[in-house]
């Protein structure tokens, strides 16, 4: 895993957090995001990030950086969340993310924690040879499939496709599904990447 990290932080040179929104493929003005970041100091030695998410709209993806790996959090929408215990469980290789790196307490067609189902954290870097994939939430792009398209991530150096849970397409290069981080809610509106949630 370290190795295929290392690469991918080859593609990752944004130190600040940075906010895509469905809007913001088509190259429309989004609104900045912002969430804390440790120090340079802090972020070497691997400490834990804070991530302010209440500003994060439905259908917005916002990028922080943790052990200079991006993270992706995405806010998805109750149509996004259907859409991923339905249509899509047939499209991707693992959609019980049975053979990928994630916390036990993250699970189920969100990939998420339960209760907070809406938010996706995700490392961004493609389980191929650690690009970064693009978000592209716009459904039906035809770049990318049309009709089986319903949202997602795309790496642009191979073509592999993710959904909105981050779940590997089928017959693509990247062999799993992109990894879940240990997080945990602080509250609603910020989490920590990189500790634990205490489960019952
Ligand atoms: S690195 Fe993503 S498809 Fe090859």
């Amino acid at each position: 895993m370290a190795d295929t990290v290392n690469r991918g932080r080859r593609k990752f040179l944004t130190g600040a957090t940075s906010v895509v929104g469905a809007l913001g493929v088509a190259g429309a003005a989004v609104p900045f995001v912002k969430s804390w970041v440790p120090s340079a100091k802090a972020r070497a030695a691997g400490a834990p990030v804070q991530a302010n998410i209440g500003k994060i709209e439905p259908g917005q993806m916002i990028t922080v950086e943790w052990r200079g790996k991006p993270v992706y959090i995405v806010r998805r929408t109750p149509e996004a969340l259907e859409q991923l215990a339905t249509r899509m469980r047939a499209l991707v290789a693992d959609p019980d993310s049975k053979d990928d790196i994630r916390p036990a307490y993250v699970g189920g067609d969100a990939r998420a924690i339960a209760g907070h189902e809406e938010f996706l954290v995700t490392v961004g870097l493609c389980t191929h040879l650690g690009c970064a994939p693009k978000y592209r939430p716009d459904v039906g792009a035809r770049d990318l499939g049309g009709a089986e398209w319903l949202g997602g991530f795309f790496c642009p150096c191979h073509g592999s496709k993710f959904d909105l849970s981050g779940r590997v397409y089928k017959s693509v290069p990247a062999p799993s599904n992109l990894e879940v981080p240990p997080y945990r809610f602080v509250s609603d509106t910020l989490i920590v990447i990189g500790e634990d949630q205490e489960t019952a």
